[in-house]
């Protein structure tokens, strides 16, 4: 067994343009330096993820954010209440990351994680790190560090931090639209964002209804396992249920989405014929697992 990753070890990687596992926690991101072209290139290389969709930047704290966004008045307002956490904020780009980053969007999603060893990365890099989820693209984002080391093998360092606390990816909101906008649900709730900004929109597309898209290419399918994964109501999943594999979720809200990732790894790495999930109540406090149910799933004959 190789011995673990230090921070000073991942800072070396990332000084030379590699990149590197990093704990949060949501989930665990492929880190690298978000200034240099190269660095990120390779990002998008290791996951195979088309260079259309911008990735987040991770910074330590707000006066940093400000160094690479322009901060207006409600910015501060969110990320004094939500972060270090889960909420990554759209704003307008001011300078110095890489054009890759954003896919050439003249915005940025910048977000300050709620993990120890993630802060003590950013602080010690002392620069801004471009992190999507630490996965191939399309497959199950990782909760673990294993997980990780399992899509990229030798290719990327990892630094273990445990199992993610939240278990899927942070909210998206953006501030650089006409009025602001959710543009994917996760566990900082359009609730809690209303209470301080006032309304708040959410993105048509990722709205957590089990209804399929009116035209295919609006709905990603995202998070995929291999074996094909279906959403059923609760009542057909009890009829079925003995045919197929079916993941099986705490009756929390938080201690489901913490562990969904994880299990939908660990059912599919048995490649059943199909893997059955009961969709959880259409309510708020279930929207942002519904949506990655939704992304992970085909739905199961008259679904709701
Ligand atoms: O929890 C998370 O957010 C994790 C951890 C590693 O921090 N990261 C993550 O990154 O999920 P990624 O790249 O898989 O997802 C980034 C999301 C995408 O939905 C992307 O479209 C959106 O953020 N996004 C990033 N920058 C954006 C921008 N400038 N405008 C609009 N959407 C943006
Ligand atoms: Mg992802």
């Amino acid at each position: 067994m190789k011995h673990a990753l230090s921070i000073p070890e991942a800072v070396a990687v990332l000084r030379k343009g590699g990149a590197v596992g990093m704990p949060t926690e949501t989930v665990y991101g492929l880190a690298a330096d978000a200034r240099r072209e190269r660095a990120v290139a390779r990002v998008f290389e290791l996951k195979g993820r088309p260079n259309t969709n911008p990735l987040i930047v991770h910074v330590a704290s707000v006066e940093v954010a400000e160094q690479y966004a322009v901060v207006d008045d409600r910015a501060p307002k969110l990320f004094a209440k939500f972060s270090p956490g889960p909420l990554t904020i759209v704003l307008p780009l001011r300078q110095g990351i890489s054009s890759l980053v954003t896919a050439g969007l003249n915005t940025v999603g910048i977000r300050i994680p709620d993990h120890p060893l993630a802060l003590e990365l950013l602080r010690a890099f002392d620069g801004p790190l471009a992190a999507p989820s630490a996965n191939r693209s399309n497959h199950v984002s990782p909760t673990t560090a294993e997980h990780v080391r399992r899509d990229f093998g030798d290719a990327v360092p990892v630094l273990d931090g445990g199992a993610c606390r939240v278990g899927i990816e942070s909210t998206v909101l953006t501030l650089a639209a006409d009025r602001p906008t959710i543009l994917r649900p996760g566990s900082v709730s359009r609730n809690a964002i209303e209470a301080i900004i006032g309304p708040v929109a959410v993105f048509a597309g990722h709205i957590a209804s089990t209804t399929a898209a009116a035209s295919p290419g609006q709905q990603e399918r995202h998070y995929a396992p291999r074996s094909p994964a279906f959403r059923v109501d609760q009542a057909t999943i009890k009829q079925i249920a003995n045919r197929f594999a079916v993941l099986e979720l705490p009756s929390d809200a938080d201690e489901a989405s913490r562990v969904f990732y994880a299990r939908l790894r660990d059912l599919d790495s048995t490649l059943p014929p199909a893997i059955l999930i009961a969709m959880p109540p259409d309510e708020p406090r279930w929207a942002a697992l519904r949506d990655r149910i939704i992304r992970a799933t085909r739905p199961y004959s008259d679904d709701r």
